[in-house]
């Protein structure tokens, strides 16, 4: 249970030091990306290649934050009886603050979100309800699997 907590808030900080598009790419460490590809060499990126590359960020942060959000909801609709719920419910609250953190960068951004979303809602609430369905055990390895990942995905 310690690494699903410290995961969380690992990226807990991470997403509520993304305030504005600048320090979104700067906080991601693309504030010094070149484009190595065409010349052989580098160079900065322009205007529009940044542009491209936070809308990336965004989206796929985005996508991440509801399926965690929809993997909680699965869960505790299983799991709401048992001893385990409130532990699933401090997750899911948390994951409720990055996925409003992300929309909000969404709508300030105009970003598109992913056409994926419907798939990504339905999927993570699947995930999450049958990993439940499995035992107690199931739901958190579950959890410790992707709160893992996306742990190692906001390090990047
Ligand atoms: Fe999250």
């Amino acid at each position: 249970m310690t690494t699903i907590f410290r995961y969380s808030a690992l990226y807990s900080t991470r997403l509520l030091s993304l305030p504005t598009c600048s320090t979104l790419a700067g906080s991601r460490g693309y504030s010094s990306v070149r484009d190595e590809s065409t010349t052989g060499g580098s160079r900065p990126l322009s205007t529009s290649e940044r542009r491209a590359m936070i809308e990336r960020i965004i989206r796929v942060d985005h996508a991440g934050e509801l399926g965690a959000d929809r993997i909680y909801a699965g869960q505790l609709a299983v799991l709401s009886k048992t001893p385990i719920a409130s532990v699933i419910k401090h997750m899911w609250e948390q994951e409720k603050e990055h996925l409003s953190t992300m929309e909000r960068l969404v709508a300030k951004h105009r970003v598109e979100p992913t056409i994926l979303s419907p798939l990504w809602t339905v999927a993570g609430f699947a995930l999450g309800a049958g990993s439940a369905l499995l035992g107690k055990e199931s739901a958190m390895a579950c959890t410790v699997a992707v709160e893992e990942l996306i742990g190692n995905h906001y390090n990047r």
